[in-house]
C-alpha cells in the first residue's frame, strides 16, 4: 500500500502504478481517505511518500507515518522526493540550526527505512538514524532531450553538480561533462565563473541538483551570451522554482526548462517513479 502527501500526488501515484500496490487517495481537502476495502497484512509493508515543500508538508508526512504504523504492517517505508532542508546541513552562520538532523530524525523516528530522491548532500542520510539510501533520478532527465542535439555539452554549473551531469550524458549517450565554478555570496547572490571556456557550436545542457531562485542557473546563462552556441536546455531533479525563477531562466533566453515530478511543476515533465521503484523493489 502507498500513501502520500498532498505534495507528493503525482510521483505516488506513477510509484502505485509501477509497484501494482494500491494508492490511499487524498480526498478534497487534501486529507487521507480511509481505506476501507483495503487492510494491510501483517507481512506487507506500507510505503508512505512525501516532499517536504513547506513546514505544513513535513507535519503531513509525520502523520501520514503515524497513520501507516497504526495499521500494523511488516515495515513502514518512507520516501522522500524531495526533502527542502537538506540544504541546511551544517550551522552556516553562529546559532543557526542543522534543520537537516532536525527533520531527518523526527522523519526516521516514524519509518523503518528511508529513501531520499536527489538529497542535496548524502551526508544528510545518517540523520534520519534508520537504514536510508538516496535513489538517483538524474538518468531519467535524458529521457525528453531532443534526439538531434549537436555536439550536447552536459553542464555543471559548479564541482558539486557533475556528477548529475555525467548520469545524464551517460544516459543521453553522447557529448561530453564540463562544469563552471560558482562562489555562493548569499542565498540569492552568485558568480560564476565560467573560466574562458568555449563551447562554440555546441548545444547546451545545465545540469543540478535543484533550481531555487533560478540565480545559478541565470548567471550560468549569462556567461554563454556572448559564445556562438546553440540551444540552451536547462534541467533539474528538483523544480523549487521560487518566485520569478521560471521568468528570469526565460528571459534568459532557454529553448526549454524541464525537471522531475519531485515537486509538482508545469516543467515536471519527468516522473521520478522508475528510480524510486528501482529502489524500493531492491
Ligand atoms: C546548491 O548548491 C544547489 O546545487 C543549487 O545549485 C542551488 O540550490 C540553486 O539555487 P538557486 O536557483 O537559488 O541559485
Amino acid at each position: 500500500m502507498i500513501t502520500c502527501t498532498a505534495t507528493a500526488q503525482a510521483v505516488a501515484s506513477d510509484l502505485a502504478a509501477l509497484l501494482d500496490e494500491p494508492l490511499v487517495k487524498l480526498g478534497p481537502d487534501g486529507s487521507a481517505q480511509a481505506y476501507t476495502d483495503e487492510t494491510v497484512r501483517s507481512d506487507e509493508r506500507v510505503v508512505v511518500v512525501g516532499s517536504t515543500t513547506t513546514s505544513d508538508a513535513n507535519l503531513e508526512l509525520l502523520e501520514r507515518q503515524e497513520r501507516a504504523r497504526e495499521r500494523d504492517p511488516a515495515e513502514v517505508v518512507t520516501v522522500i522526493p524531495y526533502m527542502s532542508y537538506a540544504r541546511q546541513d551544517e550551522s552556516f552562520q553562529k546559532g543557526e540550526p542543522v534543520s537537516a538532523r532536525a527533520v531527518g530524525k523526527a522523519i526516521g523516528a516514524g519509518t523503518d527505512r528511508v529513501y531520499a530522491v536527489n538529497p542535496h548532500n548524502v551526508a544528510i542520510l545518517e540523520y534520519f538514524d534508520v537504514p536510508a539510501e538516496p535513489v538517483d533520478a538524474a538518468p531519467l532527465l535524458a529521457d525528453p532531450l531532443p534526439n538531434d542535439l549537436r555536439e550536447p555539452v552536459f553542464l555543471a554549473p559548479d564541482e558539486d553538480a557533475v556528477w548529475l551531469a555525467e548520469s545524464v550524458r551517460e544516459a543521453y549517450g553522447s557529448g561530453h561533462v564540463d562544469n563552471f565554478e560558482k562562489l555562493r555570496h548569499s542565498a540569492t547572490d552568485v558568480e560564476m565563473d565560467s573560466g574562458d571556456k568555449d563551447f562554440t557550436g555546441s548545444d547546451i545542457v545545465l545540469v543540478d541538483d535543484m533550481i531555487a531562485t533560478g540565480g545559478t542557473m541565470s548567471e550560468a546563462i549569462g556567461t554563454l551570451t556572448h559564445q556562438n552556441i546553440g540551444r540552451v536546455v536547462v534541467t533539474c531533479v528538483h523544480p523549487v522554482l521560487a518566485t520569478d525563477a521560471l521568468s528570469r531562466l526565460n528571459q534568459a533566453g532557454v529553448a526549454d526548462i524541464y525537471a522531475t515530478n519531485t515537486i509538482d511543476h508545469s516543467v515536471s515533465e519527468v516522473s521520478a517513479a522508475p528510480a524510486i521503484a528501482e529502489s524500493v523493489r531492491a
